[in-house]
């Protein structure tokens, strides 16, 4: 249940290698990835119960539906049993920290520090990241081309030892135990698991609600979505901005592509998962293309040198709620982000990196047009929406 993750998620890596890494500056994983591959893998070949009839996904105009496990299949009552416990301090071994607290509502599900801070105050190497419209993505975590599932991954911050996160690796009874002891728990994991009569509550049935919870947290609702849907509500500084985005010049939309502004993306009705990793240029220790140790990206997984820096493209949407940025946090504003683009890479001499990031003029107008503009993919009603809140506050 607890295995040191690197070694774990290392043994899936060597059964599939780290996919084809492109000559170009690119690596896309498995383009063609199929059901079929993703067993090979060591992933269970489970297959997705994509046609969940009964359930009401409410999905914003244009959304395509997300994918979902066939043995995960939706329905309100796990999605708010997984709700109460994405929520619940005794998910942590000092009953500190929830899933919620480096993922906060407010902050558009991530928790405003460079890098995330642990229930025992180990700090984390990487940035938390923001969970809107995580059931769309491809491949989880910033680096890490083999974890599909949020069921999988929902277990690195429960029993995780580098860092501790929530830090039960070890109390599994414990944790099986505090949930029995609320009464609530008690009523509401039987109706959101009625095939498990025998054992409802568990670690498998705990992973599986907190995932369903997940695949809830969906932000489609922008001024810039509203826009599309046909209404002329965005300023013109704001549409100066979206062409910048959209322009060949900046070559933004390259990698933070498609409805979700990222380009590891997967979801019903297209034909295979997109994953893609891109170095953009944040370091070069070595005058070789060299990352902080530990922290290289996709290196860490493939240990192939072109693929030292490569990190996947996170979602725009929400971002001005984000900082700081990058999966270091290393970048405090928006404004010093365009910088790093503009310059073709903080570190513009690395070697490896993405041929789309190669430098470009821009006026100082033109920068703030772009941040208006990423300021109009802020998605209020995802801020504020009930069914996402913290139940136990009200409580
Ligand atoms: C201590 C802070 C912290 C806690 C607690 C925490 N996370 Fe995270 N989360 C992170 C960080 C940091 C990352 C990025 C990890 C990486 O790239 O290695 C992350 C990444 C994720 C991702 C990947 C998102 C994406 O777009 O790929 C998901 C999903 C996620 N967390 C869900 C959860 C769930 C579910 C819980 C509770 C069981 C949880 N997190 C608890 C800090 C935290
Ligand atoms: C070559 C692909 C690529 C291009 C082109 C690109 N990005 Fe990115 N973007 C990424 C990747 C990969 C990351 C994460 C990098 C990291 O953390 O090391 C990122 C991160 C970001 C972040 C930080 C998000 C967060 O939550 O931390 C912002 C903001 C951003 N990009 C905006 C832009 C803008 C604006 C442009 C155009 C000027 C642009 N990007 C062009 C791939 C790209």
């Amino acid at each position: 249940m607890s295995p040191p993750r690197h070694r774990a998620l290392w043994l899936l890596v060597l059964t599939i290698g780290a996919g084809c890494s492109s000559e170009d500056g690119e690596a896309h994983v498995g383009a063609g990835l199929d059901e079929s591959t993703r067993g090979a893998a060591g992933q269970e070949a489970t297959g997705r119960a994509d046609a969940t009839p009964s359930f009401e996904w409410n999905l914003p105009e244009g959304f395509p539906q997300p994918h979902v496990p066939a043995d995960n299949p939706m329905s309100e009552a796990k999605v708010e049993l997984g709700r109460h416990l994405f929520y619940d301090t005794r998910l942590s071994v000092n009953e500190t920290q929830s899933c919620g607290s480096c993922h906060e509502q407010k902050l558009a599900f991530t928790d405003g520090r460079a890098v995330a801070k642990g229930a025992t105050d180990e700090v984390h190497i990487r940035s938390a990241m923001g969970l809107a419209n995580v059931a769309y993505a491809s491949t989880l975590t910033w680096a890490n081309p083999v974890l599909p599932d949020l069921e999988r991954q929902a277990l690195i911050p429960l029993f995780g030892e580098d860092p501790v996160e929530l830090g039960m690796v070890g109390r599994e009874q414990e944790l099986i135990d505090r949930l029995h002891a609320e009464p609530l728990y008690v009523e509401l994991f039987p109706e959101a698991f009625p095939e498990e009569p025998d054992e409802p509550i568990s670690i498998d049935t705990l992973t599986k609600a907190i995932a369903a919870f997940e695949r809830t947290i969906i932000s489609g609702r922008s001024r810039y979505d509203d826009y599309l849907a046909g209404d002329d509500i965005l300023s013109a500084q704001e549409l100066r901005g979206m062409e910048v985005f959209f322009s060949e010049r900046a070559e933004c939309f390259h990698c933070h592509s498609g409805f979700n502004f990222s380009d590891s993306i997967m979801h019903l009705g297209k034909p295979f998962d997109e994953v893609a990793f891109h170095n953009t240029g944040l370091y070069d220790e070595d005058g070789q293309g060299a990352y902080p140790a530990g922290n290289e990206g996709l290196y860490n997984f493939s240990g192939e040198q072109r693929d030292v820096g490569r990190f996947k493209a996170p979602s725009l949407r929400n971002v001005t709620l984000t900082a700081p940025y990058m999966h270091d946090g290393s970048i405090e504003t928006l404004e010093q982000v365009i910088d790093h683009y503009a310059a073709g890479g903080r570190a513009a001499r690395n070697p490896n990196k993405s041929e789309f990031v190669t430098g470009f003029e821009i006026s100082e107008s033109e920068k703030q047009d772009l941040i208006a503009f990423l300021g109009a993919l802020t998605d209020e009603t995802l801020l504020e929406d009930p069914r996402l809140s913290d139940p136990w506050t009200a409580r």
